[in-house]
């Protein structure tokens, strides 16, 4: 039996956060302004990592791929979120809605392991200084890039191939502002019981999985700098404290949102802003103000702008 032959729902329909002007306008101009803020701080991080020499190094490349990883993350959900909220009709089309969905588990699974990279990179850094420089080559830092991304896919994939044959006939609504598999599996009209545990158990366990990794990773990391601590200890910590920062604000809703036992609750739903909006945003404040050799970077880099605007 194929699926498609008996969906008749074409489109699906958000019903979106609110329907109070006062808060929508809210919504409207902080979304806006998060989005627009994520953008431009990736944007400046690459641009940063790629033109100071300084700054080519193994942490920083997997650092600016991060930022454009963040880039196309936010930009899968919140420029339509942003037209959308004061219209009536918030329609999304049947491919739209999948589109979304493979997305995001794509970019946010690369995500994950590009994370666990990045702590693996530090790890060598500080506990096997002698060796790192011949551990993370060139070649390290791109193998680590293909397999986040083959692994980012595959994640995406896998649970996509099902439910794209599932039959859609009936309700079409979803309560929330973009389309996310456990709130469109609820939509299909068979049982999807067995499907939705896969879906827990493919990303609780990439979620989960890559999280308490890292967790393991941190700890043994900070275990090592104590143990040795001598005159790298602030700037160790510093970087690190970064790291985990990203990982909690990262992890923490997208935990809460695939190991809930109760997914109907609206706290998803506000949670979700976290990760689209915030998250993207929050990656590039943290690693370049806490981060003393990208402000360096970026102020000399600056001032090569300026000198270069004078000559014109
Ligand atoms: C991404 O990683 C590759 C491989 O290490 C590197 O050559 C490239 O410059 C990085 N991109 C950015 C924007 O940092």
């Amino acid at each position: 039996m194929n699926g498609m032959n008996h969906s008749v729902v074409s489109e699906f329909v958000f019903m979106g956060l609110t329907n109070s002007r006062e808060i929508q306008l809210l919504l409207f101009v902080f979304s806006l302004l998060f989005y627009f803020a994520s953008m431009m701080g990736n944007l400046v991080i690459v641009f940063t990592v790629t033109m100071d020499a300084h700054l080519h190094s193994p942490m920083y490349f997997l650092l600016g791929n991060l930022s454009i990883i963040d880039m196309a993350f936010c930009s899968i959900t919140a420029p339509k979120m942003i037209c959308d909220i004061f219209k009536k009709h918030k329609a999304i089309s049947f491919w739209g809605c999948i589109t979304q969905i493979f997305f995001s588990h794509a970019l946010g699974g690369t995500e994950m392991v590009l994370l666990i990279a990045m702590a693996f990179d530090r790890y060598m850094a500080i506990c096997k200084p002698l060796h790192y420089l011949t551990i993370m080559s060139p070649r390290m830092c791109l193998y680590f890039l293909a397999t986040s991304s083959i692994i980012g896919l595959i994640h995406s994939l896998v649970q996509l191939v099902f439910v794209v044959d599932l039959p859609f006939c009936g309700p079409n609504i979803f309560d929330s502002f973009y389309c996310d598999l456990p709130r469109l599996l609820r939509l299909a009209c068979t049982n999807t019981q067995e499907l939705e545990f896969m879906v827990t158990v493919n990303s609780g366990l990439i979620s989960v999985g890559s999280f308490v990794l890292l967790v393991i990773s941190y700890i043994f990391i900070l275990f090592t700098v104590w143990k040795h601590s001598s005159g790298g200890l602030a700037k160790a910590l510093s970087t690190l404290s970064a790291h985990v920062t990203v990982v909690i604000l990262f992890f923490g809703p997208l935990m809460f949102f695939y190991t809930w036992p109760s997914p109907t609750s609206h706290l998803d739903k506000y949670l979700a802003i976290f990760d689209a909006f915030i998250t993207p945003f929050l990656n590039p404040v943290i690693y370049t103000f806490r981060n003393k050799d990208m402000k360096v970077a970026m102020r000399r880099l600056c001032s090569r702008l300026v000198h270069f605007t004078k000559i014109l």
